[in-house]
């Protein structure tokens, strides 16, 4: 049951089905009593389940010292995050935000600036077909899904969409001499959970290195955990020039980063970039303390084998099942194509108390909190197989 103050809201989301009012862990609970398994983390964000203990304490001990100052003065947990994160990702410096979109206009900020300080006034960011960067105009024009971009055009310049995991059209995109940085997400989240083949991204960075063009990857939503490393690119042997991040760092609390290396790392001078709230005492302090517990619990090795557990477990079930193409997966980014539309799919793991997500029309997308349990992991991967075994024998 949802309450009805909703009619006060735009209409720019579906009408909500339930509302939760408390979470512990990978279960959250809704006012009217219902249990239901989070296997979607409020997509990729509660990587440490919900209502977590020393989150909490984190929360509570910032709040009662200072929540907000601006950037106009030092913060001090702010330094320690980009000290943190930059020694993580191996990258220089860090630029704090509110979400994944804002993180990518600083990153689309950084690219234009780069190319004007080498003489290009007119530069051109390479991306992908079938990404998502974002609801902001600058994010939305380097998306590349004419879906998202329906009702809102003119979309910003400069912006050039190429096939994801095609190295001969990469290479071809990236000579054009107003060129300036190629942006990709390692993992396509929204457009399906695709996973690019192996050695796709060291050959994107040797493209890269070889036309002066920046890297910027994309971890909005695969960083901080969720893939079984730090960050996807680690699955490889590169450094991007520019990171992007946000979901996940705060567990829940809006924090968003653009962390840059090289020459990237020196674009941005006092006055070019900015914002109020981002990375203040309160963010920053959730994220100092995601990072901790990540570390001290082994929670990237944890992700690592509970999302083999996963994947063995609904192969096992749906291998052989008609209208199932393939279960994929790193660390906890699964995705399950079917072979038609199949939001349904949703409303019945739903019925069984487990809460998923269907991205491009027939991807099912698993993304649970990284705490889970074996026998929760366990308990997802059936329940969502046999949810999808239903759906395919109602919808012949
Ligand atoms: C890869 C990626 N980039 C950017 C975003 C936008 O993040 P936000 O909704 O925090 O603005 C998302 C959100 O789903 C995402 O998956």
């Amino acid at each position: 049951m949802h309450t009805n103050t909703t009619s006060s809201l735009m209409s720019n989301y579906g009408r909500p089905t339930i509302t939760f009012e408390r979470g512990e862990g990978s279960s959250l609970y809704s006012i009217d009593g219902r249990e239901f398994i989070d296997a979607l983390s409020g997509i990729a964000v509660c990587g440490l389940g919900h209502a977590h203990p020393e989150i909490r304490e984190a929360l509570c001990t910032q709040a009662g010292k200072l929540v907000h100052t601006s950037n106009l003065y030092g913060i001090r947990v702010q330094g320690e995050l980009a000290e943190n994160l930059t020694k993580l990702s191996g990258m220089r410096n860090a630029f704090f935000c509110n979400s994944g979109a804002e993180a990518n206009e600083a990153a689309i900020k950084i690219a234009r600036k780069y190319g004007h300080q080498r003489g290009i006034s007119d530069p051109i960011i390479v991306c992908m077909h079938g990404s998502f960067h974002g609801r902001t105009m600058g994010a939305l024009s380097a998306t590349g899904n004419a879906k998202v971009h329906e009702g809102f055009s003119p979309l910003l310049e400069g912006f050039e969409h190429i096939e994801y995991d095609d190295i001969d059209e990469a290479s071809s995109a990236l000579e054009k001499a107003n060129c300036v940085a190629l942006m990709v997400e390692p993992i396509q989240g929204e457009g399906g959970v695709v996973i690019p083949s192996r050695g796709y991204l060291t050959r994107l960075r040797e493209l890269c290195d070889e036309n002066n063009v920046l890297l910027m990857l994309d971890e909005v939503q695969s960083g901080i955990g969720r893939t079984g490393k730090w960050f996807a690119f680690q699955h490889e042997k590169l450094l991007p020039d520019v990171l992007t991040i946000a979901k996940a760092l705060g567990n829940g609390v809006p924090i968003g980063a653009c962390l840059a290396k090289g020459a990237a790392s020196e674009v941005l001078s006092p006055g070019t970039h900015g914002s109020t709230f981002g990375g203040n005492p309160l963010a920053c302090s959730a994220a100092l303390k995601v990072l901790e517990i990540i570390q001290r619990d082994s929670l990237l090795d944890r992700a690592a084998k509970l999302g083999r557990l996963m994947v063995r477990r609904l192969n096992d079930m749906l291998c052989d099942v008609d209208g199932v193409v393939e279960v994929r997966g790193k660390g906890l980014m699964l995705g399950i194509t079917i072979d038609r539309p199949c939001a349904e799919i949703v409303n019945i793991c739903f019925e069984r108390g487990i809460l998923i997500n269907v991205t491009a029309g027939n991807i099912v997308r698993l993304l649970p909190p990284l705490i889970l349990s074996d026998e929760t992991a366990e308990a997802i991967a059936i329940g969502v197989a046999e949810a999808v075994v239903f759906f395919l024998s109602k919808s012949k």
